[in-house]
């Protein structure tokens, strides 16, 4: 299976470390980080966000980069998940402005009718927002906001973390066990 995770700039850069930590060694993976995304992931989790991919396996490409794999069609994707998105960019992705990789990639998903997930983070949502991930949703794009249920009776921060990237490898097709699931 043939996966990209792209991290843009909202707060949870816990979901996607999460996600990428599972996904590693189980899928061939691709990642993309902008710019603010970098500085939030190492703000957010205390990590240099190189020293977590130096010891990782996958193909990590600039947000900058249009030669990538990543920016064509006849690059097969299984799936992408930008994680967590961003409002600046849900409205991109929303309007077909891929003036970033990680645009360009959701842009490439939506034309080829590929799957696309996308972690909307921001409280509270205005008009704006709704209608971008309205009319995303609406073109078969999964709109997964990262809200946990408590029925499983979290105990601690990681069982809420693990809920919300179980729900996504959920969407993806990707067998799992993060979470204790409703009976
Ligand atoms: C610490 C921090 C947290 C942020 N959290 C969010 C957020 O949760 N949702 C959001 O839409 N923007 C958030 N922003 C603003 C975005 O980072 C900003 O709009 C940025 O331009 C997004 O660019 P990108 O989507 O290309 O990464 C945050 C910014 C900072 C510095």
């Amino acid at each position: 299976m043939r996966v990209a995770v792209c991290i843009s700039g909202a707060s949870g850069a816990v979901y996607a470390k999460r996600l990428i930590d599972y996904l590693e060694n189980r899928v061939e993976l691709s990642v993309v980080i902008s710019e603010d995304a970098k500085k939030i992931f190492e703000d957010e989790l205390s990590l240099n966000f190189f020293e977590f991919t130096k010891s990782m396996g996958f193909k990590l490409y600039k947000n900058s980069d249009f030669y990538s794999p990543l920016a064509s069609g006849s690059h097969i994707l299984d799936s992408c998940v930008v994680v967590p998105c961003s409002m600046k960019t849900l409205s991109a992705i929303a309007h077909g402005f891929s003036e970033n990789l990680i645009c360009r990639c959701a842009d490439v998903c939506i034309k080829e009718k590929r799957k696309l997930i996308l972690v909307p983070r921001e409280t509270p949502l205005s008009a704006i927002h709704l209608e971008n991930m309205l009319k995303l949703a609406r073109l078969g794009v999964v709109i997964l906001p990262p809200a946990p249920a408590f029925y499983g009776k979290p105990k601690s921060i990681s069982d809420i973390v693990d809920f919300v990237v179980g729900r996504i490898l959920d969407s993806m097709g990707i067998e799992n066990r993060l979470y204790r699931r409703w009976e």
